[in-house]
């Protein structure tokens, strides 16, 4: 189906496509039991007062229970964030040739405007069209695949660097957490290879057939997540079951990712979580992912392994990102609205 092909099918009352249709046991519950209260919001601005030992104790606590929490007074530049989302949503307005100057990604390891697919337990594509870029190191930018307007260059890498600074702060605090040097962790993952996923989920005719990203875990340190609107739409799992997560006004949701839960030989762990997506509103959201080198090997702290806590396998960060990257290709990468 071209782009338009889909819009008219869908208006008509057609229905959704098939090749998004989930099999009936992987499609998300409509109503969920568990609430969002439950995830830890977390005030950073007490890291840097009399609350420190507290702030770091319940960051500690989330990361062993959760692996997810929010944060708020969280220190990057209101402004850098006002101006980012401006500039997002001034681009997901452009016309889709504008979005992607360099034409639709080619396939999941390019960076550029496409449908987002995360590899399928389900055999069904993803309802999101996301815009991925690789922001650091800087000489990695791909601005053959950026939208030609210098104001949006020029927000992201404002923003990016605010990205890089909350992840190598909160990377510090996960170390100090697993008794490590504060520099261990950002150490141990090398040199930070940030990659910014801006998604774009449109309003989906029937939210219970579909999925709006596939259900996964992040692949590298650390991720930062903000959604530019209130639309409810991550879930998170935990003991077999699915949590949303509403986002606090201005707070960014931090998970840990797999190369941290290798890394505190899975003290912390890397949490699978989704996107499902509503009929009414579309979602807007942004993730910093502290990733590493393609060559980079991972291993667990030693101070971390013990007798009864043996040492997990190390990893190329590579090949551990492969396991996203299987079939994606395949799919052909289309633009959704
Ligand atoms: C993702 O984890 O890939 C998407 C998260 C979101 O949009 O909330
Ligand atoms: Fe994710």
């Amino acid at each position: 189906l071209s782009e338009s092909d889909l819009v008219e099918k869908i208006s008509k009352g057609g229905g959704i496509p098939e090749k998004f249709i989930l099999p009936k046991e992987h499609r998300p519950e409509v109503q969920l039991t568990r609430s969002s209260d439950e995830i830890p919001v977390i005030d950073m601005a007490g890291l840097d007062d009399q609350r420190r030992e507290k702030t770091l104790a319940q960051i500690h606590k989330a990361c062993l229970e959760w692996g997810f929490f929010q944060v708020i007074n969280h220190g990057v530049d209101e402004t850098v964030m006002e101006y980012m989302k401006e500039q997002v949503e001034t681009f997901l307005s452009l016309p889709v040739h504008e979005r992607a100057p360099g034409g639709i990604r080619k396939g999941v390891t390019s960076q550029g405007y496409g449908t987002g697919y995360v590899k399928p337990d389900t055999g069904a594509r993803d309802w999101r069209d996301y815009f991925l870029l690789r922001t650091y190191p800087e000489s990695m930018r791909d601005y053959e695949t950026w939208p030609n307007r210098q104001s949006f260059r020029d927000a992201i890498s404002k923003y990016t660097l605010e990205m890089k600074k909350l992840g190598e702060r909160l990377l510090e605090c996960l170390s100090i957490n697993l008794g490590l040097s504060p520099n261990y962790l950002k150490e141990a993952l090398g040199e930070l290879h940030q990659d910014l996923l801006i998604n774009h989920y449109p309003p989906c005719p029937d939210p219970s057939v579909a999925i709006g990203a596939n259900k996964h875990t992040d692949l590298g340190g650390v991720t930062c997540l903000w959604q530019l609107d209130d639309v409810v739409g991550l879930q998170v799992l935990k003991d077999g079951e699915w949590y949303p997560v509403t986002p606090a006004p201005g707070a960014y949701i931090i998970n840990v990712a797999d190369m941290v839960e290798l890394a505190s030989n899975g003290i912390y762990k890397s949490i699978q979580h989704r996107a499902v997506v509503n009929p009414a509103k579309r979602r807007i959201s942004i993730a910093a992912f502290y990733d590493l080198h393609p060559d980079a090997v991972v291993k667990p702290a030693p101070e971390l392994v013990k007798a009864d806590r043996p040492a997990l396998p190390s990893v190329r960060f590579c090949d551990h990102a492969m396991k996203l990257a299987i079939e994606t290709d395949k799919v052909g990468m289309k633009v959704l609205d």
